[in-house]
């Protein structure tokens, strides 16, 4: 059944001359598939070049609630949404100044399933009482955007790595709104492995900032981590097509083991943490090969695939070292590299309003089709 108003009728078109003249549109994002609850306003500039600013990010972070339970409780997510969605909305649009918002762009997947389901009855109730289309989005497409919507339009092809909790993804992006997968994780995404070596190494949830924080104080070569090899061919022709994956629970394991055998050498019980130095070496250790390993892939890819930039999104792509040895890579190889802010960095509504923006103006839009979660989505 016909639900939603067409494109046509929508809010960023009007009659000049009874000829129809875009304006800028306004969209309300939301994004609920983990552990943040997060609503924004962004509007089209006009500009090709940087098409969209931000007018507002409101994110209400789930963290203190599930650092008790070591990690994201799927359950207590969705209720935390359910309490927290109305009024981050209604902050999200007070920031901005009270605009009307032509469409709501909402995460569809992939994620959580209960999480989701707040945003998206959200976004369709609010789609429905205002007479406005939804624009469902992909998560990662979101990831993706926010280097746009920081940066500016990324020179093409690009490749852009999102690495964040859940995801190790590689993707080629040709023209925009495209986004094709070059490679992702074939276990632990890269965010979940420091998650879980931080939990090993007793600094709490999420393990990522904590290491962030400690690596640089600490000797990077301390302990030789393995990195990942994946097959034959890989260790012999690291630039074949078709290598582009990830693993990084072979390295969550050998840091398992470090621990485990320092334990015992030390006379420590299984619940007990290390020395501060040894815990400090291992974190630089660890990141040293995580982000070796990332922008191995990140620039082999480049230079496979002719890129005129690249890109890193999601949450991973906050960490420190990360940003400084790819603008560094970056530099010695004369391509443009893209991050985001660190607030765009981790899950947040603007990212998600951009994404939906790109789809609206795609033309690929159906405002007709009735949406769902979808938490296994693909992209
Ligand atoms: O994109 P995001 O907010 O949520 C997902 O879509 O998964 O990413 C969260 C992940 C967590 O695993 C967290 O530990 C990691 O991003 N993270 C970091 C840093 N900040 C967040 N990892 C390394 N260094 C950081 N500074
Ligand atoms: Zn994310």
């Amino acid at each position: 059944m016909n639900r939603w108003p067409p494109c046509s009728k929508v809010r960023s078109w009007r009659l000049a001359a009874g000829r129809e003249e875009p304006v800028a549109m306004i969209v309300l994002g939301i994004e609920t598939s983990c552990d943040e609850t997060s609503a924004a306003v962004v509007e089209e500039t006009g500009d090709p070049e940087r098409p969209w600013r931000m007018r507002s990010n409101v994110v209400a972070s789930q963290v203190a609630i599930h650092r008790e339970w070591g990690g994201v409780v799927p359950e207590l997510s969705a209720r935390q949404h359910v309490r927290d969605i109305c009024g981050v909305v209604e902050r999200a649009l007070a920031d901005a100044g009270s605009p009307t918002p032509g469409a709501v762009a909402v995460t569809q997947g992939p994620g959580l399933v209960g999480s989701l389901l707040v945003g998206v009855s959200f976004a369709k109730a609010f789609a429905w009482t205002r007479g406005v289309p939804i624009i469902p989005v992909h998560h990662l497409a979101g990831h993706i955007e926010s280097l746009v919507l920081h940066g500016g339009e990324m020179p093409l092809p690009a490749i852009v790595l999102v690495v964040s909790g859940g995801h190790t993804s590689l993707y080629r992006v040709a023209v925009p709104g495209s986004y094709e997968r070059l490679g992702r994780t074939r276990d632990d995404a890269a965010g979940e492995a420091y998650d879980k070596v931080g939990k090993l190494l007793h600094l709490g949830y999420p393990g990522g900032p904590a290491i962030d924080r400690l690596a640089p104080l600490g000797h990077d070569r301390a302990i030789a981590f393995p990195r990942m090899r994946l097959t034959h061919a890989d260790r012999n022709a690291p630039n074949l097509p078709g290598t582009r994956d990830f693993s990084f629970s072979g390295l969550k394991t050998a840091v398992m083991r470090h621990v485990t055998a320092r334990r015992s050498t030390l006379g420590l019980a299984s619940t007990e943490p290390l020395p501060e130095r040894e815990t400090i070496d291992i974190c630089a250790s660890f990141q040293r090969v995580v982000v070796e390993t990332l922008l191995d892939r990140l620039f082999d890819a480049a230079r496979w695939y002719q890129a005129r930039s690249v890109g890193i999104a999601g949450g991973v792509s906050a960490n420190s070292r990360l940003r400084a040895d790819a603008e560094e890579q970056g530099r010695a190889k004369g391509i443009p590299v893209f991050v985001p802010d660190v607030a765009l960095s981790t899950d947040n509504a603007a990212m998600i309003a951009a994404a939906g923006l790109r789809r609206f103006r795609g033309g690929d839009l159906d405002p007709y089709v009735e949406i769902n979660a979808e938490a296994s989505l693909a992209l």
